[in-house]
């Protein structure tokens, strides 16, 4: 608990500096966050971002001054994100339509990237599983499993391929890639989806120890749930954020933790569950849960 305390006081005081513009001194998230085109003097910082509801829906970041190149799949989507980014924020938007599920799609994003300095990156992109399952009986599993490979992990690893090389070359930036809760234990009837997670904070841990000396900054993300269309939940709790709620709050944590819950109650989830409770234990209780899942909604899908 003093951990946690310690944790949030340091936030406010991160939010504080952030939001007063007094933070060119500190850490390099610090200045990254900070950074406004207008005291850039020509330097465009720009926020690589690959989603939807979680960062870029929520407009925190463009709150910040970030110009935005958006990255998703649907272009009237991503239209419709920009131009209110770009009416209420007053920052310059791009966006790139891609379906991350091939692998053919990134010299298209390179060439829309050609001649921006990134200064952040947010893997957002993910899909989940439409409900839980065995293995065995994921829905053309063999195409399932490409899928969430690609856009789970490949995109990953090849968004950081793209703009890592200038952020050194910098020496600033940072990359925020966006993990699960699902990733840091196995999850029963989910099993790529947390293994895909899984990667993703390895990956991110062990990349920020590759490159912290060199000024980049990489945060592993893991929310438990936020009230999103991957979720399917419509109506926000404390326990499950809207996007917004959660983002303001990640985005405190950026130079305070290099893995994060991202969100103070789901960061006591966090402790809970691995700190607290027996591996084996938890295994069979999510085993539990996503049986009672996936009955109630095989038995939805027959009823019609
Ligand atoms: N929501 C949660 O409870 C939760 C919890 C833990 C972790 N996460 C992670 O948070 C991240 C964001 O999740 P979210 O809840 O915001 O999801 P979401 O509401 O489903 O949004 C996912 C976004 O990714 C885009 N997308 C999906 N498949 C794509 C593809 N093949 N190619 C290009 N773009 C694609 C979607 O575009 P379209 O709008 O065109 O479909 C959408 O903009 C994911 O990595 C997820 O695993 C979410």
């Amino acid at each position: 608990m003093p951990c946690l305390i310690t944790v949030l006081s340091f936030s406010l005081l991160m939010m504080a500096i952030v939001d007063l513009g007094h933070g060119s001194g500190c850490s390099v998230c610090v200045v990254v966050l900070n950074v406004r085109p207008s005291l850039t003097a020509g330097l465009k910082m720009v926020l690589v971002s690959m989603l939807s509801v979680c960062f870029c829906r929520s407009p925190q970041l463009a709150r910040r001054g970030f110009s935005i190149v958006l990255i998703s799949r649907t272009q009237e989507k991503l239209d419709d994100v920009a131009k209110s980014i770009e009416s209420k924020y007053g920052v310059e938007t791009k966006s790139i339509a891609v379906d991350f599920s091939a692998t053919d799609i990134y010299p298209k994003i390179e060439a829309g990237l050609t001649g921006l300095e990134i200064g952040v990156l947010v893997n957002n992109v993910g899909m989940s599983y439409s409900y839980p399952e065995f293995f065995l009986n994921v829905p053309n599993l063999d195409s399932f499993i490409d899928t969430m490979v690609n856009i789970n992990i490949t995109s990953v690893c090849q968004m950081t391929r793209m703009v890592l090389p200038g952020m050194v070359e910098r020496k600033k930036g940072a990359i925020l890639n966006i993990s699960s809760a699902s990733g840091m234990y196995p999850c029963p009837l989910l099993t790529v989806y947390s293994a895909s997670k899984a990667f993703v904070d390895f990956f991110s841990r062990g990349l920020e120890a590759e490159y912290k000396s060199k000024g980049i900054l990489i945060q592993s993300v893991l929310p438990f749930f936020v009230a999103t269309k991957l979720s399917k939940i419509r109506r926000a709790t404390l326990d499950k954020p809207n996007p917004d709620r959660y983002v303001a709050a990640e985005l405190n944590t950026v130079g305070l933790q290099s893995q994060t819950n991202g969100y103070l109650p789901h960061a006591v989830m966090g402790w809970l569950t691995t700190v607290l409770c027996p591996a084996r234990l938890l295994n069979s209780y999510i085993m539990g849960l996503h049986l009672g899942m996936r009955s109630r909604y095989l038995k939805k899908q027959k009823q019609g």
